[in-house]
């Protein structure tokens, strides 16, 4: 308490060695002039906390661009449970605790439409944002590859987010410009090794099909499978078209 007192002396507030009253619950302190008890102390450092906290994420899912719909949940806390979706979920919790500034892998999910692909990878991402601080980063791919001002507007963003989401990956048509900026892209990534999360209907062999069918030559869609190979591990969320459900169910 000497040593409080002495501190809030040098900053110009008035103390007195008498005892005064903390202003949150009135709890006697030693000295007149310290706005709160001990107890009260801690409970507002952790209340601060929580606020930054808050504060933080707002802006990071701001810039994140996650569209609106993915903003609102978080992986521990997903409406509903399926079983399908169970190992993702805990890798990506594993990865988020594991965060790494610098060398952070993440996985290349894959599976059938509708599964809950994008639901899980943003649910993490908005995990990563409030709990780690992380930024995010968001890409619809084939917009960006129909769109390829968009990569000059924002390359710096793509490419500084600690989290990179490319989703759909493979729903595109591609030509010789657009490949070579998506080759650019996870080239950068890859050597700045910082977490680049792929989604797509397409497992890595049947991307490399789909990529040769629209005309890329096998240099190059070789090139580009190496660096999603390089960077991200492959995993599979197979489950019920839950999309599909939600129509039938709404009629
Ligand atoms: N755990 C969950 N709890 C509640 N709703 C969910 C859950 N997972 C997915 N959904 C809902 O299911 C629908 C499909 O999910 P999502 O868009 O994430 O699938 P997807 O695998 O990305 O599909 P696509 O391959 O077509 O892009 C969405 O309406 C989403 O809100
Ligand atoms: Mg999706
Ligand atoms: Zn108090």
């Amino acid at each position: 308490m000497e040593k409080i007192s002495k501190t809030i002396e040098t900053m110009g507030i008035e103390t007195s060695k008498e005892p005064g009253n903390c202003l949150w619950c009135g709890a006697v302190t030693a000295f007149k002039g310290v706005t709160c008890c001990d107890k009260c102390e801690k409970i507002e450092i952790e209340r601060s906390k929580k606020t930054n906290a808050i504060n933080n994420h707002r802006v990071l899912s701001s810039l994140s661009k996650i569209p609106y719909r993915f903003l609102d949940k978080q992986l521990d806390n997903m409406p509903e449970s399926y079983e399908w979706q169970e190992e993702a979920k805990q890798m990506l919790l594993g990865k988020i605790k594991a965060f790494d500034y610098d060398r952070w892998r993440l996985p290349y999910l894959y599976g059938n439409k509708g599964s809950g692909k994008t639901t899980i990878a943003t649910a993490a991402a908005n995990t990563a944002m409030l709990k780690r601080g992380v930024s995010v980063y968001y890409v619809n791919v084939p917009m960006l590859l129909n769109n390829l001002n968009y990569y000059a507007e924002h390359q710096s963003e793509i490419l500084a987010a600690n989290m990179l989401i490319l989703d759909d990956i493979g729903h595109h048509s591609i030509n010789k410009r657009s490949s070579s900026v998506l080759f650019e892209m996870l080239n950068d990534r890859m050597n700045d090794k910082r977490g680049t999360l792929i989604i797509s209907n397409f497992s890595i062999d049947e991307l490399v099909e789909e990529l040769l069918r629209s005309g890329l030559n096998r240099q190059t869609t070789g090139v580009i499978r190496d660096r999603i190979l390089e960077m991200c591990d492959t995993m599979e969320v197979k489950g019920r078209n839950l999309r599909l459900e939600k129509v039938i169910e709404e009629g």
